[in-house]
């Protein structure tokens, strides 16, 4: 274990039901962002998340909020999938939140994963994410192995904006969203935990047992960089909404 210096445990740690009231929960605290003036969102993908953009949407529908005045990143886009390929992250966030609210298209970035220049990609959305003033609000989930964004064990805590291989546990997790016979790809371009860390504030989402061990290394373990997720620690102003079942180790 390489570990991170600095640990503070600033974190706060909520426990809800299920799923649907950890997506309630983070709808509450996404619209209070959203109620600035101006707000940047940090936003992510995975199944976890989803409860919440359809909290989102059924809340705007209602008149409840506004994304007007927003600005959103995401985490992290396949590299070869093009904006339109089902799976693209891009496509997965259209469908489940932007054509259903009313934020500004020309202001939701994620990362073009099919980009020629992957590296000259990932320094401009860096440059991007620091024109639009900084991340407010930072949502996260979490893979099974302590991943954050696509940032897999291993990811140096000073890590920035760049292309990674995917492990092979993340390629199956996710094979759940591909088409039968396509392949899962092999590399993706994130944000990096430096780029993480800088939000000013980060909203984490767990749910499910297979979550549980990740939550409570992420938590409780050591800061290191064989759980992404742990650094988190160091941060200072983080909340993580947790159901039953992923909050079961965290004792
Ligand atoms: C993906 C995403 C992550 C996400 C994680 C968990 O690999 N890149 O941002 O947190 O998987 O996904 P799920 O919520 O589907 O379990």
């Amino acid at each position: 274990m390489k570990p991170f210096a600095g640990a503070d445990h600033a974190i706060r740690i909520e426990v809800l039901d299920d799923a649907e009231a950890v997506g309630r929960r983070a709808c509450d605290l996404v619209c209070e962002t959203l109620s600035a003036p101006s707000s940047v969102l940090g936003l992510a993908t995975g199944g976890t998340v989803e409860p919440l953009y359809a909290a989102l949407i059924t809340r705007h529908r209602a008149g409840g909020v506004s994304f007007a005045h927003a600005s959103s990143f995401n985490l992290d886009e396949y590299v070869g999938l093009s904006p339109d390929h089902p799976a693209s992250y891009r496509a997965t966030m259209r469908r489940l939140l932007f054509d259903h609210v009313d934020i500004d298209a020309a202001r939701t970035f994620l990362p073009h994963g099919a980009a020629a220049d992957l590296d000259a990609e990932a320094t401009a959305y860096e440059a991007a994410i620091r024109a639009a003033g900084g991340i407010d609000l930072q949502l996260l989930g979490i893979g099974s192995n302590g991943h954050i964004g696509f940032n897999e064990p291993g990811s140096p805590l000073a890590s920035r904006t760049r292309v990674v291989a995917l492990t092979e546990e993340t390629r199956t997790a996710n094979s759940r969203f591909f088409g039968p016979g396509e392949t899962v790809p092999t590399e993706a371009i994130t944000m990096g935990i430096a780029t993480i860390l800088e939000a000013r504030r980060i909203l984490m989402l767990a749910t499910g047992t297979a979550k549980a061990e990740a939550i409570a290394a992420a938590l409780h373990g050591p800061v290191g960089d064989a759980c992404p997720a742990s650094a988190l620690q160091l941060h200072g102003a983080v909340t993580v909404l947790a159901d039953r079942a992923a909050a079961a180790r965290l004792g």
